[in-house]
């Protein structure tokens, strides 16, 4: 397949980063190239955008390239990674869901990729539904520019921080009869295991197909 690709990442606790990698090596044993990758939400750029004056983003060539910082607002850092990005063919980019979205610097850096083929790829809490995949699915590729095409998208389900449980166990110390919280409860136990083999399958497939898709 001679297709270039990106691969740029936000991922709060490690769920979407593990299955980025674990994508990215998938398509690269099957002879996709990924020229480079990018983290979305390095220390550096998450001061920038709390700050909203200095951006730095950290933009690592797969290739051995080093980090290159540059001093723009935010949203100019959030786009000029989106340039750089968009010198390969296609940007995969992964998202952890944030409220039923994603979070900012990937809405920023989404909305740089004008005229990109984009594959999206995400993790959220809650799983197993193919149509809740869809819908975040679907709200995140809002951002897109109108003239990027979205080649296509897939989701899985990511384990969540102690804090959320405890949260649950709360409302059920309160209240012992509280279906909702040992729905919760058991939700959060079942992403304990996830991200996992099959996911990862699963999406590799789905980012297999969306680029046969764009070669035929
Ligand atoms: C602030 C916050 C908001 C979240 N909002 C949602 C949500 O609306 N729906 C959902 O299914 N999961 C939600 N989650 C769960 C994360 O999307 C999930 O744990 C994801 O796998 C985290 O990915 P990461 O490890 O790459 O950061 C939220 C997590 C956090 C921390």
């Amino acid at each position: 397949m001679n297709i270039t690709c990106s691969m740029a990442v936000s991922s709060k606790s490690g769920n979407t980063k593990l299955v980025a990698d674990a994508l990215q090596r998938e398509l690269t044993d099957a002879g996709v190239r990924f020229v480079a990758s990018f983290d979305l939400d390095g220390a550096a750029a998450e001061s920038a955008r709390s700050e909203g004056v200095k951006g730095a983003e950290n933009v690592k060539g797969a290739e051995g390239g080093e980090a290159v910082e540059n001093g723009q607002s935010a949203n100019a850092a959030a786009s000029t990674l989106a340039t750089q990005a968009s010198e390969a063919d296609v940007i995969f980019v992964g998202f952890w869901c944030d409220k039923g979205s994603c979070s900012p610097a990937v809405q920023h850096f989404l909305q740089g990729l004008a005229g990109k083929r984009v594959f999206l790829f995400g993790t959220c809490g809650f799983g197993e539904s193919d149509e809740y995949f869809a819908q975040i699915l679907d709200r995140v590729r809002a951002y897109l520019p109108v003239d990027a095409r979205f080649i296509g998208g897939a989701m899985c389900q990511g384990k969540m921080g102690m804090g959320v449980k405890r949260r649950y166990e709360g409302m059920l110390e309160k209240d012992p009869e509280n279906a909702q919280a040992r729905m919760l409860i058991d939700n959060w136990n079942r992403a304990q295991s996830h991200p996992n083999e099959d996911d990862v399958s699963r999406i590799a497939v789905a980012a297999k197909e969306a680029l046969e898709g764009i070669v035929e």
